[in-house]
């Protein structure tokens, strides 16, 4: 299949949506790439980088769109590359179906396949699909760089010979993609960061990286379908809105990212909560597309109040990064292409019985596709889906715990019978010498076994470390034991040196490879 990479029409648009990487492990899967000339410039992939990774490169966007069966863009199809459209042809791009109908009509006429980069649902399957995920991680970051070019100050604290400074203070309102990324971002440069978000089971996430989550005390779960956020009720929205208003006096920079799928975004920080602000804050909006979380914020452009708080409305965060952004976004189709070519054998399998690719599939043989159902697997995040344990009387689960204990009982006095059994036969023929070795050993097999089997999942490295302490003794008695006459006791000493070794060198290289998760490189 020959997959088609044009350039985007919309000039401020840097992005691309194949990389030269990306085109080379397109080609394994047994496609062949083509790219229309300078496509990549802007996102820093020039065209002899593409010819170099085995890319035709075609000279126009016509020649490009007609010889190509698959086209791979950033942005949805424009009126002109809509008339470039067949049903021979199948089209990878961001879409959103929802809130462009008539688009969506006019590209279903044409009779080609479309699959909406917006539309992969955000299930564990399909993460590294996900595009959305991987714009707004780059947003999150760009959001902190764009608030520390407008702020006037340091991120960090520091004491100096010219005075203390105190770090900024951010607050992030929407744990999302895009607020966690932000969250860590102002938290490595050195702010203070506290967030808030309506679903609580992103407080350990927002506290696992540092920030300090905002408590509303208000009973209420903002969780939703597929892992976002349903709809605040006014009087929760309320309490939110009290609460930011205690945080608006001390909070240098807020970056809001508040959003529910296919709403306008909520107006969580207005001109007032701008007011009560200092002189030289930074809002930036990151929901400028869906009319923004701040009344004050304007599309595209950066505002100043008349209080002197700048507000970013920029909606181009990912094309401010395109280098970055068009790497990820690439690897994204290309895995999405991966799942559509299972047998590698550059054929196209538009299979609809997967989760994955139904949702993302919006027009398919001259039918609209959209919405699709629900994806049928649990989606990222959400555990109220989880099954639920049957609700019992307390006699019932008396019942069923004396139960268990009883069946416990029952193996554990098996099992010591069976084992005295075995002791008794071993005691008539052994000699007394080896009894006694013998004893010994069970027994350390035995309060080894149940140390060890105590031990939660979470100290097994440290364990590790113990472990080897042990191996250090097996070796030392092994050793002492090599030069043994008996043959026999020769290579069991040997073997034992051999297995301790490996588990010593294991155990390091496990524990290396755990410190190093925590560890800044
Ligand atoms: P997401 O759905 O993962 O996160 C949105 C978060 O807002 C959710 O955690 C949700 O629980 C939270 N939220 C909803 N209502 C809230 C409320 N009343 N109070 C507090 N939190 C609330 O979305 P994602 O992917 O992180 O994107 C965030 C925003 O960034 C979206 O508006 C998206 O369109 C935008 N975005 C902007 C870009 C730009 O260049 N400006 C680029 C990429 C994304």
């Amino acid at each position: 299949m020959k997959i088609g990479s044009p350039a985007e029409r919309a000039s401020a648009e840097a992005r691309v949506a194949l990389t030269p990487e990306s085109a080379k492990q397109l080609q394994k899967l047994g496609h062949e790439c083509l790219i229309q000339k300078g496509a990549g410039m802007k996102a820093g992939f020039s065209d002899e980088d593409y010819a170099q990774a085995g890319v035709k490169i075609v000279s126009s966007a016509k020649a490009l769109w007609n010889a190509s069966d698959l086209i791979i863009k950033v942005l949805s199809p424009d009126k002109t590359e809509i008339k470039y459209l067949d049903k021979t042809k199948t089209l990878v791009s961001f879409f959103w179906p929802a809130q462009n109908e008539a688009l969506l009509t006019d590209v279903n006429k044409t009779g080609a396949t479309v699959l909406a980069m917006d539309m992969v649902p955000r299930i564990s399957r399909a993460q590294k699909m996900d595009a959305l995920s991987s714009m707004a991680n780059i947003a999150g970051y760009r959001a902190v760089i764009e608030a520390g070019n407008n702020f006037g100050r340091f991120f960090t604290g520091q004491i100096t010979a010219a005075g203390k400074v105190p770090p900024a203070k951010v607050l992030v309102i929407g744990a999302g993609v895009a607020g966690l990324a932000a969250i860590g971002t102002a938290q490595s440069l050195g702010a203070i960061v506290r967030a808030f978000d309506v679903r609580p089971e992103v407080a350990e996430q927002i506290e696992s990286m540092g920030a300090d989550f905002l408590m509303l005390d208000f009973e209420e779960d903002g969780s939703g379908e597929g892992g976002y956020a349903k709809p605040a009720s006014p009087e929760f929205i309320e309490k939110e809105m009290q609460l930011f208003r205690e945080q608006a006096p001390e909070i240098d920079i807020v970056i809001t990212t508040a959003l529910i799928p296919g709403r306008p975004a909520p107006k969580l920080w207005p001109a007032e909560m701008v007011k009560l602000m200092k002189q030289g804050s930074v809002v930036v909006d990151l929901a400028a597309e869906q009319g923004g979380n701040c009344d004050l914020t304007k599309k595209d452009k950066i505002v100043e109040s008349e209080n002197g708080v700048k507000i970013v409305g920029y909606t181009d965060f990912p094309s401010r990064m395109a280098a970055q952004s068009s790497t990820l976004y690439s690897t994204n189709i290309r895995h999405m292409l991966d799942d559509l070519t299972p047998e590698k054998d550059g054929v196209l399998n538009v299979n609809l019985e997967d989760d994955v690719i139904r949702g993302a599939t919006v027009c398919h043989q001259g039918k609209v596709t959209f919405p699709p159902p629900p994806p049928k697997i649990q989606a990222i995040g959400k555990q109220d889906a989880a099954p639920k344990p049957v609700e019992l009387t307390v006699e019932e689960r008396a019942a069923l715990e004396l139960e268990k204990e009883r069946g416990i009982g029952r193996r554990q006095a098996g099992l010591l019978a069976v084992g005295s059994l075995f002791m008794l036969l071993i005691g008539a023929y052994a000699p007394a010498s080896f009894m006694q070795h013998f004893i010994v050993f069970a027994l350390s097999c035995f309060v080894g076994f149940q140390v060890i089997w105590n031990v939660s999942h979470a100290l097994h490295t440290p364990l590790m470390a113990v472990t080897n302490a042990i191996s250090g003794i097996i070796i030392i008695g092994a050793l002492l034991q090599l030069g043994s006459p008996n043959n026999l006791v020769g290579i069991l000493a040997a073997i034992s040196v051999l297995i301790a070794t490996i588990n010593i060198v294991g155990g390091f290289m496990v524990t290396r490879r755990m410190l190093a998760m925590f560890q800044k490189s």
